[in-house]
């Protein structure tokens, strides 16, 4: 698909997730396949009042094209943020939050809410498409609730106003992420836009990729939950949709290898403390179906140094296959 002047290769792209895709995670996604990575997302409001914290999430990884995700609800405050994102990093688009179910964003009429307010929402993407010269694009769900499933509209409004390409997570904002994405919602919106369409909610496999392709028409699938430890899930995607044989995962000690060096380089993104309190959850999704793994999972839920993250990887390597 094309989105802007990037071309962008037969694919997945790893969905946004805050707490989860940062440099390390993205830029090790990307060394494997992923052919699209968005950045966690990133408060508007926040960026307006020059958070640190915020502005440290906005880092573009090599490998992929790479957009900043921003959520907000103010149209002006939107258009600021995504010029600041931009001067921060040169991202090749910028992604419009308009899926978020989560209580503190999508209560404070942010995320998901915006699917209530069309106007609002289309408002939202003109000033930001406005405001920038890359691509923006949105990510939205079904609807709000089973109820009020909009998503063709918000499609059709979006378009309307300047977006580039569409996400659609197959859930409403009440499912949050239990139940059954439903890729046939996806299709109705292929049908009803022109602009590139992108299909999220329970891609995990390379089968299910091209069952979600074959479904919904979309013009790229997003890879989220499956991704956790096993980056080479995009390989696979990537193998099954140009016909070839679907590589099996390398062993362990190769597994172990590239989670180190996500680790590493999320340590030299954000420092030792950081980087190690969010390496007990990488590491131990990397082991994952891993059999006798427990006692590492143990200590691994205690890592606080780069030393016990490299000493944990070793003894992996020496012990388990
Ligand atoms: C831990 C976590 C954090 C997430 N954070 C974001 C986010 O920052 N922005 C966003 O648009 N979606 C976010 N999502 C939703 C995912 O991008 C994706 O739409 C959802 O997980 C469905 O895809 P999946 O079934 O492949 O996991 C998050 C999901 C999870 C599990």
């Amino acid at each position: 698909m094309q989105l802007g002047t990037h071309v962008i290769e037969a694919g997945a792209a790893l969905a946004p997730m805050a707490g989860v895709t940062d440099l390390g995670f993205r830029t090790v996604c990307a060394a494997h396949g992923a052919v699209l990575t968005v950045t966690e997302m990133v408060s508007s409001r926040a960026l307006h009042y020059g958070d640190r914290k915020s502005f440290s999430l906005l880092t573009k990884n090599e490998g992929a094209v790479c957009g900043a995700q921003i959520f907000g609800n103010d149209p002006e405050i939107m258009a600021e943020g995504a010029v600041l994102a931009l001067r921060h990093a040169p991202f090749d688009f910028i992604d419009i939050n308009m899926g978020c179910p989560m209580p503190k964003i999508a209560g404070n009429g942010d995320g998901c809410a915006l699917m209530k307010n069309l106007p609002l929402a289309g408002e939202i993407v003109r000033a930001v498409s406005s405001a920038v010269d890359v691509p923006v694009t949105v990510k939205a769900r079904m609807g709000w609730d089973k109820g009020s499933v909009n998503v063709v509209e918000l499609a059709k409004c979006c378009e309307e106003n300047g977006a580039q390409a569409i996400t659609v997570h197959g859930r409403t904002r009440a499912m949050l992420y239990s139940g059954v994405a439903d890729w046939d919602i996806i299709k109705k919106v292929r049908q009803a836009v022109s602009i590139p369409v992108i299909a999220n909610g329970d891609v995990v496999s390379p089968e299910a990729a091209l069952r979600c392709l074959l479904r919904s028409g979309a013009d790229l699938v997003m890879v989220g939950r499956a991704a956790f430890g096993d980056p080479w899930l995009f390989g696979q995607i990537r193998a099954a949709l140009s016909g070839q044989e679907i590589p099996e995962r390398p062993p362990l000690r190769e597994r172990m290898d590239v989670a180190l060096r996500q680790f590493e380089i999320a340590m030299a993104d954000k420092g030792e403390h950081i980087a190690c309190l969010e390496a007990r959850k990488h590491l131990a999704w990397y082991l994952r179906g891993v059999a006798y793994s427990n006692e590492y999972k143990d200590r691994i839920s205690r890592v606080s140094t780069a030393d016990d993250v490299r000493a944990v990887v070793r003894g992996i390597q020496r012990d388990l296959r």
